[in-house]
């Protein structure tokens, strides 16, 4: 197991480019299952996640080509319809190929996902939404087994907005028979960018981005070739990053349009964030003005940067309210960001950080992706020398982060435990 040590203090100067999104790439990818030919995604990430998914595919009989960004799937001999509990454990995104399953084959056995570090995470929305759409589902043996003649189209009404609900669901919808209407459905920028894909190869989905779809089913979908946006929370940690070390990051590749409630809250906090023709400029100044965070679905401040924020108000000049209001249980970071020296109280939804001078280096360990973000962030503010262990949470979400935070002058090495 790998490790990354980072001895803290360096203020960041430079350029960094930004790789494409995690999370738009992997539904785009269970996207392919719902045709039968070459599919070519470009600028997609080098994560753990995303070969768990080629994994994934690959036991469902997808042929893939690898060739650096770019991958193509052919899913023409698929000749399986289970998601192993093997693959579905190590991640939870392997339910995205339910929907896409049970659209082409009728039928699909997927894995229940289990709880995770962040909450329990359920996937009853998903199965409730397949269901009324004429899906049988049964749970038996920890797998879901669903199957349907056709599926038929349904009015659903999501009681909790979820991203990779809406996700499952428009997918199954596209070869649905009849029309489908998804009520509060997610807003994120990852759903409207999987709409417009499939929209590309052939489905008739009106109005991803706002919290109405419509998904008019069709007979067959065709092939299609897509450039996956920009990461917005890599992009994310990078501002943070030039804002915990009074850094100036030109961030390139920067979805800047998408990340609204984030950039309002680090000029509140003081950082200086400017657009010039090549990217987005960002400099953090001294002191960092504490500032108070809600975490809420798209448009609200995304709960994926709450962990890196809280590592920034950790060092601010004042009081922070920190509140997680879309995963029961995501301050795992605090524990650990505390033994380097922060003050933080945990008040049931509520986390109060009070700011301190600086933070100093310890041994530390990750315990979900964000989380190990946030401490990679904490190292590189604080005093000293910070061992971040377990960073594979890491490598599942970001692309070469030590190689791109070393190039902006951190200085940070991964080891071998
Ligand atoms: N929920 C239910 N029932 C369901 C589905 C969700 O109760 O059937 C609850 C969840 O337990 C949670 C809330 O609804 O409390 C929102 O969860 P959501 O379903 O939106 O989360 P997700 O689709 O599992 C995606 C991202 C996460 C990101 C969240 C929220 C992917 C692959 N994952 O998860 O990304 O935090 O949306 O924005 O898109 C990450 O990248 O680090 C990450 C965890």
């Amino acid at each position: 197991m790998d490790k990354i040590i980072i001895e803290g203090g360096n203020r960041l100067i430079g350029e960094v480019t930004i790789s494409g999104a995690k999370n738009a790439a992997l539904p785009l990818m269970a996207a392919s299952i719902l045709t039968s030919d070459w599919n070519t995604l470009h600028n997609v990430p080098h994560l753990k996640d995303i070969s768990t998914f080629k994994k994934l595919l690959a036991h469902l009989g997808a042929t893939i080509e690898d060739n650096g960004n770019t991958i193509k799937l052919c899913t023409r001999d698929l000749k399986n319809h289970e998601a192993p509990y093997e693959l579905v454990k190590t991640m939870r995104a392997s339910v995205l190929v339910l929907g896409p399953l049970l659209a082409r084959f009728k039928k699909a056995r997927v894995s229940l996902p289990g709880g995770c570090a962040i909450g329990a995470r359920p996937i009853n929305l998903h199965l409730s939404a397949l269901e009324k759409m004429g899906a049988k589902i049964a749970i038996e043996h920890g797998y879901v087994e669903a199957s349907a003649e056709r599926l038929k189209g349904a009015k659903i009404y999501f009681d909790i907005s979820t991203v990779t609900g809406t996700e499952n669901i428009m997918m199954a919808a596209c070869l649905a028979h009849g029309k489908t209407i998804l009520e509060n459905a997610a807003c994120e920028p990852e759903v409207q960018e999987l709409a417009i894909f499939l929209n590309k190869m052939g489905a008739h989905i009106k109005g991803a981005g706002t919290d109405i779809i419509t998904i008019e089913g069709v007979e067959t979908l065709k092939p299609a070739e897509y450039t996956i946006m920009s990461d917005r929370i890599e992009a994310g940690t990078f501002m943070v990053a030039a804002g915990i070390t009074q850094g100036n990051i030109l961030i390139k590749n920067c979805p800047i349009q998408s990340l609204d409630a984030l950039t309002t809250k680090l000029k509140e906090a003081g950082v200086e964030i400017k657009t010039e023709n090549s990217g987005t400029r960002v400099i953090g100044n001294y002191p960092i003005t504490s500032v108070d965070i809600k975490t809420l679905p798209y448009p609200g401040f995304p709960t994926d940067m709450q962990a890196q924020m809280m590592t920034m108000m950790s060092i601010s000049s004042g009081l922070s309210v920190i509140t997680e209001n879309v995963f029961e249980n995501r301050f795992m970071h605090v524990g650990e960001l505390k033994r380097m020296g922060a003050d933080i109280k945990i008040e049931g939804k509520s986390a109060i950080v009070k700011g301190r001078p600086f933070l100093s280096g310890a041994p530390v360990m990750a315990t979900d992706l964000r989380a190990s973000a946030s401490l990679i962030l904490a190292g590189l503010a604080a005093h000293g020398a910070t061992e971040v262990s377990r960073v594979y949470h890491l490598d599942r979400g970001y692309d070469r982060i030590e190689e791109k935070l070393a190039k902006l002058g951190a200085n940070i090495k991964r080891v071998k435990e």
